[in-house]
């Protein structure tokens, strides 16, 4: 019946396999998830600790160290974002554009929160590297792009409810600002990605204060308060990441053990989860070189339980799709090998040159302290 609500998909065929387009979207909305879960735990925990930390004291230079990186991290968070989009629209364009234009107002209000966002992380940054507060800018920032993150969740979850897209076109005048009546699986699957993002934000801190310069008392309270906020915000991550199971409806939910995308990845979710937490947690208890050890391996583990995530998400979603008539391997696939040949030679030379950059700005801005000191 559902299918009646669907748009008829696209004419053209497929340029290559599902299953390619499959995988290149679970590997850049991987990096994307990494990103956005850097700059929202980041941001909250360098917000907090400059609201509260003292002037000269180890917390405010924990949270000066903190938000001058996070520009940064948000062109990975937009970069990151852009990959798995176009994926997402091949793959699921029936129901993603359409639940996009039903919400259509609040879909285009991300470019302008993220441009508002974007410009006080870098104003909050001045600030710091004038010896400035900047707690508030954190946090209207904090609250413009946990504010994305709402729209993303909203919208991730309308696109699976083709039932509710007429009423709600109709209610809103066409005009796409009226968001949809509360799901059950909404508030789940976002508190886990903002509230959860607190454990990857804590393993960041750490790591930061590992492997960059700072003074002993700042290094110490990164690594102690950001392993310590780690463990803890792993642990209400995982909570959350059952409770997005628990939500889901029952044939949702019978289906997942089934499939292999479902099963292996929320296995490789929660050993992750479990061997980043515990890593963080003794990183933090430990002092010298095992404990830069421990805080690299929770980094490790952190990226690899994203991925579990992703995977599990998938199936989710799939599954959610299948009961309402949409099959994503049910497409029309005609290979042009040599196009997706040209592709994929390019998307890794652009993820060499991505890590390139990383490197080089992270030696740059060690010269540059240097300098300064
Ligand atoms: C600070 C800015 C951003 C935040 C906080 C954010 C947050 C999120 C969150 C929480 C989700 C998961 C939603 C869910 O499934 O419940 C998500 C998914 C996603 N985001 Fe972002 N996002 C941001 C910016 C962007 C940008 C700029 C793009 C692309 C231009 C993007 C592309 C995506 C895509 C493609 C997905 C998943 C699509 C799919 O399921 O296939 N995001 N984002």
């Amino acid at each position: 019946m559902s299918l009646l609500y669907l748009p008829n998909v696209d004419p053209i065929p497929l340029p290559a396999p599902v299953w390619l387009f499959k995988v290149l979207h679970i590997a850049t909305l991987m990096l994307h998830f990494v990103a956005v879960q850097l700059i929202l735990g980041g941001l909250t925990l360098a917000t907090v600790w400059n609201l509260f930390g003292k002037s000269g004291s180890p917390m405010a230079g924990a949270s000066d160290s903190v938000v001058k990186k996070l520009p940064t991290v948000m062109t990975y968070v937009i970069n990151f974002g852009v990959p798995p989009l176009l994926f997402s629209q091949v793959l699921y364009g029936q129901t993603l554009y359409t639940s996009s234009v039903v919400i259509g107002f609040y879909w285009i209000l991300v470019i302008f929160l993220l441009i508002a966002g974007y410009y006080l992380l870098y104003r909050a940054g001045d600030r710091a590297d004038a010896g400035r507060s900047w707690w508030w800018m954190g946090l209207v920032s904090l609250v413009l792009l946990a504010y994305v993150a709402r729209i993303y969740a909203t919208n991730m979850t309308l696109m699976l409810h083709p039932e509710r897209w007429l009423a709600l076109y109709v209610e809103s005048g066409g005009f796409g600002g009226v968001m949809p009546k509360v799901d059950p699986t909404t508030l789940p699957r976002f508190l886990f990605m903002t509230v959860g993002a607190l454990g990857f934000g804590g393993i960041a801190a750490a790591l930061l204060g590992q492997y960059f310069t700072h003074t002993d008392d700042v290094k110490r309270f990164l690594t102690r308060t950001g392993s310590l906020l780690g463990a803890v915000f792993l642990a209400v991550q995982m909570l959350c990441g059952y409770w997005v199971y628990a939500a889901q409806p029952a044939v949702v939910k019978e289906g997942f053990w089934n499939s292999p995308i479902g099963y292996y990845g929320a296995i490789l979710w929660a050993v992750f989860s479990v061997a980043a937490l515990a890593s963080i947690a003794a990183g933090g208890l430990i002092k010298g070189s095992l404990s830069r050890l421990l805080v690299s391996v929770a980094g490790l583990a952190a990226v690899l339980m994203t991925a579990g995530a992703v995977l599990a998400r998938d199936a989710i979603r799939d599954l959610s799709l299948l009961a309402v008539g949409f099959d994503v391997w049910n497409r029309t696939v005609v290979a042009n090998w040599s196009v997706v040949g040209i592709f994929l030679v390019l998307f890794v030379a652009a993820l060499v040159l991505i890590a390139v950059l990383l490197v080089a700005v992270n030696r740059s801005m060690k010269e540059v302290k240097n300098q300064n000191a």
